[in-house]
């Protein structure tokens, strides 16, 4: 059923451990907790005249099953599937179906890191990737996605 929200809605997912940040690998992660990332994300998509809803799991297919949820529901897509970007063709195929702009988002600079994390599942249907910006990285994506779809 078509919703009948006014504002445009943007899904963001966050993967595996990602509720640890602030506890977790600060000189890669920050010091940011995710609620606080999540609540600057509500800030300035109020800014930007957009909606939000935010996910975060541990678990892959939960992650699929949110996607799939979205599906004819919201206009864009910020995901950092964490390590799930370097494994999951299960999550790669949800964001296919899915079929809205989507910008992936790292923390780190994955390109910098080990060889195992340079691989993405996502960046290459995603529109654009946002990697080693630390948590701004998301208010960026958010601020791509309203130009990209308003
Ligand atoms: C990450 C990078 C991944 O390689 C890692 O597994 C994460 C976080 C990032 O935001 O930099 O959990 O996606």
């Amino acid at each position: 059923m078509a919703d009948s929200r006014q504002n445009p809605l943007i899904l963001v997912v966050h993967g595996p451990n990602l509720n640890m940040l602030g506890k977790r690998e600060p000189e890669h992660y920050g010091n940011r907790t995710l609620e606080e990332i999540d609540a600057a994300l509500h800030a300035k998509a109020a800014k930007l005249g957009l909606e939000i809803s935010t996910f975060q799991s541990n678990h892959e297919g939960a992650i699929v099953e949110s996607i799939q949820k979205a599906v004819g529901r919201v206009q864009g897509l910020i995901i950092n599937p964490a390590a799930f970007t370097h494994t999951s063709v299960a999550i790669r195929d949800a964001v296919l179906i899915l079929d809205v702009p989507t910008i992936e988002v790292h923390l780190s600079n994955i390109h910098k890191r080990e060889s195992f994390r340079q691989r993405s599942y996502i960046a290459d249907i995603a529109t654009a990737q946002i990697s080693g910006l630390g948590a701004s990285g998301y208010i960026y994506a958010l601020d791509a996605l309203a130009q990209l779809i308003t």
